[in-house]
């Protein structure tokens, strides 16, 4: 009897502590999406702005985007591979350094942007090259076609 009863609980441990995992890959999963959501908006703001030469009204998103890159850093454990239509490639768990790098690097570059905007004669440039091409070369490796 015992051995049933202790075998009944080790099972239910087991499955109370699945479904916890599958809870939180998808909350994870959908965190991440959300963040990088949030940071296509205020990259498009940014343009806007800029485009306007409203340079001080830009900052902060450029601070906020930086902010989340770092997050994101601790967004892609190995339970969120797959499921809940992640775009993540399997090349990150992979190659996870320079994932991470890169992650940090534009959020490196972001704050270098809300600088350099500050005495350039080329927002556009500035924003190509601190902002845009970092998001290209990620998705080059790192996300599934969509
Ligand atoms: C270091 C890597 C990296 C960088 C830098 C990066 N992304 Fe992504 N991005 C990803 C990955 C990986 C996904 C897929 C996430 C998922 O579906 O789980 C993604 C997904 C997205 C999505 C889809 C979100 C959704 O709702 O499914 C958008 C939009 C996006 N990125 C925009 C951007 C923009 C704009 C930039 C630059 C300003 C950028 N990303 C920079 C790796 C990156």
């Amino acid at each position: 009897m015992f051995k049933i009863k202790t075998l009944v609980v080790a099972t239910l441990i087991l499955i109370s502590q699945q479904l916890y995992a599958t809870q939180s890959a998808e909350e994870i999963i959908k965190g991440r999406k959300a963040m990088f959501s949030e940071n296509y908006q205020n990259a498009k703001k940014i343009s806007i702005l800029l485009k306007s030469k409203k340079i001080e009204e830009a900052k902060p998103l450029m601070k906020k985007i930086s902010d989340n890159y770092k997050k994101l850093l601790d967004y892609f454990p190995e339970n969120t591979k797959e499921g809940f239509k992640t775009e993540a490639l399997p090349s990150i768990w992979e190659n996870k350094d320079e994932f991470n790098t890169l992650m940090q690097k534009a959020s490196d570059d972001m704050l270098k942007l809300a600088k350099a905007i500050d005495n350039t004669e080329d927002l556009r440039a500035v924003q190509k090259e601190l902002m845009w091409s970092n998001c290209s070369a990620c998705h080059s490796r790192f996300r599934a076609p969509h």
